[in-house]
């Protein structure tokens, strides 16, 4: 017969408890993880969501099922052999390229980045996909590359492997099954279970919000902002969180090679879009005072202006594999099909549908609907205003680049943008969370 202590531990009695709203104590979240790896049914493990999702998970829960998360697979602890390593996330937008573009300034200032980045599902697209149009790059990534690639270019970039993080990947499937996606404590550790693996000892976290993002309403942008913050430095991490804007494409370009193709420009010009320049230094400048090192905007733009940002992502994609002579003469497939929103009316763009931009490219096959599904890089959307501009009846809003266009596309492109007498310019940056500096 099973110990009274064993008992409590079976499924059904924790879920019992989950489902009516008791909290539940470490032993028994360390169950459902090791559970989700070996005997847990999709069922149990679907309950076990749904009761999270309806009747919360506490903060002591949040950290101990990141934590069990975490340690359910290998742990590379690089900050060990690199204390300054830092370690970025978004929580994903459209065209949000800050990635790409804020590893080589932090790197160029001396602080590594190690990154693993998820390929993009729904309407947001992953680094990892964009990062595929550059010819010859190789994203696998283990310890040992991580660490070498740090070492040498203070760069390293890659999708998580199967041994990260094991039991998130698990649940992270079946809550896409059961309506629990945007749980914020499912989602919170989630996404830090796989930074804990992974042990950069800085990590700076770029939540998103408005229309486009994973969470539209500021209140729930800011409170996953928090719950990363507060559950990561319980963790022992110091940590940060930029609020930034998505109630708009960001940048010039949206979709798999011209935003590489945008953060190549930017890197070798030395400057590019005022409002993606912006969140880049804001969080450059935010992680920088984490790891220990004084860096304001100025010095962050100094950096990019000067050129040793590009030498830095130069060098990185070369060591990741990137074909040298592309490097030296970039070029991006934009697909050949053109269609233009233009501004019905004179007056100011009052609101873009942000989110259908995003679905409009992946239907055209610029996103994937189903994992393991192909992208098709040059699918492109081109952004020439920003909400709050003044515009004239006829004047060019958009560029939407597909394959083949209808007029069905062109019409409910059209219908993305509105034109209104009144029209605000939204902040980029709507909040900082947390700031402590290395101790
Ligand atoms: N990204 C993750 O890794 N997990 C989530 O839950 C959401 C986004």
């Amino acid at each position: 017969m099973a110990s009274p202590a064993a008992a409590a531990l079976v499924p059904y009695r924790i879920l019992e408890r989950k489902r009516a709203g008791l909290a539940l104590r470490e032993e028994e979240i360390r169950a459902v993880v090791t559970g989700s790896l070996r005997n847990w049914s999709d069922g149990q493990i679907g309950a076990f969501l749904m009761a999270a999702a309806i009747r919360g998970l506490d903060a002591a829960e949040t950290r101990v099922l990141t934590e069990a998360m975490a340690q359910s697979g290998e742990l590379w602890d690089l900050g060990a052999v690199l204390p300054r390593a830092i370690d970025k996330h978004s929580t994903g937008g459209v065209g949000d390229k800050v990635s790409m573009l804020l590893a080589p300034v932090i790197a160029a200032c001396g602080l590594p980045v190690a990154k693993l980045t998820a390929r993009g599902l729904g309407h947001t697209g992953g680094t990892a996909d964009k990062l595929e149009s550059v010819p010859g790059l190789v994203l696998d990534m283990d310890r040992d590359r991580c660490l070498r690639l740090l070492e040498q270019t203070g760069i390293a970039i890659g999708v998580p492997s199967a041994s990260i993080a094991p039991a998130d990947r698990r649940l992270y499937g079946l809550r896409n099954l059961t309506a629990t996606v945007d749980c914020l404590p499912l989602v919170a550790s989630s996404v830090l279970a796989k930074k804990l693996a992974l042990g950069a000892r800085s990590l700076v976290f770029d939540v998103k919000t408005g229309d486009g993002a994973f969470f539209s309403r500021l209140e729930d942008s800011v409170a996953l902002a928090e719950l990363l913050v507060s559950t990561a430095e319980e963790l022992g991490r110091r940590a940060v969180a930029v609020v930034s804007d998505m109630s708009q494409p960001l940048g010039q370009w949206a979709g798999h090679a011209c935003e590489v193709r945008e953060v190549v420009e930017c890197l070798r010009a030395g400057t590019g879009d005022a409002r993606l320049l912006e969140v880049t230094t804001t969080l450059a400048t935010r992680v920088a005072a984490l790891a220990g090192i004084e860096l304001d905007a100025a010095r962050a733009l100094d950096v990019l202006r000067s050129g040793k940002a590009w030498e830095s992502f130069h060098a990185w994609a070369a060591a990741q594999g990137a074909d040298p002579a592309w490097l030296d003469r970039p070029r991006f497939e934009i697909a050949p099909v053109e269609l233009v929103a233009e501004a019905p009316v004179s007056g100011r763009l009052a609101a873009v549908a942000t989110r259908e931009l995003g679905m409009l490219l992946l239907e055209a096959g610029g996103g994937r609907k189903t994992a393991g599904a192909l992208i098709d890089p040059a699918i492109s959307l081109s952004y020439r205003v920003r909400l709050g501009d003044q515009v004239e009846a006829g004047e060019e809003l958009a560029r939407l680049y597909v394959q083949e266009g209808s007029e069905g596309l062109r019409v409910a492109f059209a219908r993305c943008f509105r034109v209104e007498t009144e029209g605000a310019s939204p902040p980029v940056v709507h909040r900082v969370i947390g700031s402590r500096r290395a101790g």
